[in-house]
């Protein structure tokens, strides 16, 4: 019998793009959070004489061989744990593909835990976590954070991936609009906006504006993982706030503003994304707000992140009345992610 693995999804918590490396990659840092929405990814896999991978998937988009990131992860994994196996992985898509909640690479991770569920169940053993983690890492940037779940401090190209403490529970209301972000085009256009006078900034990131970006946030992320850090020995922050608000790791963060870089290329490109940020954010009333709100990695999905199932139900009806497909979920802490990821 297979097993299935719950393959949820992530958002971002703001991102801030750096200058882009000699490998091509773009130095970033992020806060990834786990959500409890998922795809559905079932592994059936035993040992044979050769390998053989076959894929299938509910949604005609989801490749269905090497291209597909199920099978680049498999494929490594079997290799690094010097095993032939033949392995049947079905995808149940719920997850809109190539939307920017990372569920292509949630997918991977699943497989790679369906894959070593049966191996144990063979009597094989499973891979050392630093091999996971450069095997996700080698499939895609945002692969690595779905081996550790919860919030997650994104750094390097985005595969660096350390544990946050996880944030309070909220509801979250995902936008899914019909348009389609490529990640590589946006990165591209947020190097040709560099210099040019359309950042933030009025007058244009240069590399090193980029890059204190880049340290603010990490920062604001470092503070979340560990409160005393962003404090003199007054307890005053850094920033200037005081220490009752760093007790709150969520509220540093969006004191700190938690903005993705990508909203300045991708809100312009398609300003109907914009519009849906503000449904999101809210509708005038103080009980309407959103936490937070905004694009998820180079989208086209958005997010907002509301504290009461009654805001969260008010943006769901605000985002139907505008014509946009919403789903309806909420933020996934560390434990719980990994104790209902398999089996159900
Ligand atoms: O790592 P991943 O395969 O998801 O990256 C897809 C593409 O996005 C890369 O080939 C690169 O063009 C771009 N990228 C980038 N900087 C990052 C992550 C991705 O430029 N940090």
């Amino acid at each position: 019998m297979a097993t299935t693995v719950r393959s949820f999804c992530k958002i971002n918590l703001g991102l801030a793009i750096g200058p882009a490396r000699a490998d091509g990659f773009h130095a970033l840092a992020t806060c990834y959070q786990t959500l409890a929405v998922h795809d559905r990814v079932a592994v059936e896999a035993r040992p044979a004489a050769e390998t053989r991978l076959t894929l299938t998937s509910t949604d005609a988009r989801v490749p269905l061989d090497g291209r597909n990131t199920a099978w680049k992860m498999v494929e490594r994994a079997l290799a690094a744990m010097g095993v032939r196996a033949e392995v049947a992985i079905h995808i149940e898509k719920r997850l809109p593909v190539q939307g920017g909640l990372g569920a292509g690479s949630a997918n991977a991770v699943a497989a790679l835990v369906g894959l070593e569920r049966e191996m144990v169940r063979a009597g094989l053993s499973t891979l050392p976590e630093a091999k996971q983690l450069r095997i996700a890492a080698e499939v895609g940037s945002d692969v690595p954070l779905f081996l550790v779940g919860g919030a997650v401090l994104g750094t390097g190209r985005g595969e660096q991936v350390s544990p946050l403490r996880d944030f309070p529970p909220m509801e979250c209301v995902l936008a899914l609009p019909e348009a389609g972000v490529s990640t590589p085009q946006a990165f591209r256009d947020w190097d040709a906006i560099q210099g040019t006078g359309h950042g933030t900034q009025g007058s244009g990131l240069t590399g090193a504006e980029g890059s204190d970006r880049l340290i603010t946030l990490s920062r604001a992320l470092s503070v979340a993982v560990c409160p005393e850090a962003g404090t003199n020995s007054s307890g005053v922050t850094a920033n200037g706030g005081d220490l009752a608000e760093m007790v709150n790791p969520l509220l540093a963060l969006v004191r700190t503003g938690i903005e993705n870089d990508f909203e300045q290329v991708v809100f312009r490109q398609h300003p109907f994304l914009g519009e849906i940020k503000r449904i999101l954010a809210g509708s005038g009333k103080p009980e309407d707000a959103a936490v937070c709100a905004g694009l998820s990695g180079s989208g086209s999905a958005l997010f907002g992140l509301y504290w009461s199932a009654d805001a969260a139900s008010a943006a769901e009806a605000r985002l139907t009345a505008a014509g946009i497909r919403s789903l309806r979920t909420r933020t996934l802490p560390r434990a719980e992610y990994w104790r209902t990821m398999v089996g159900g």
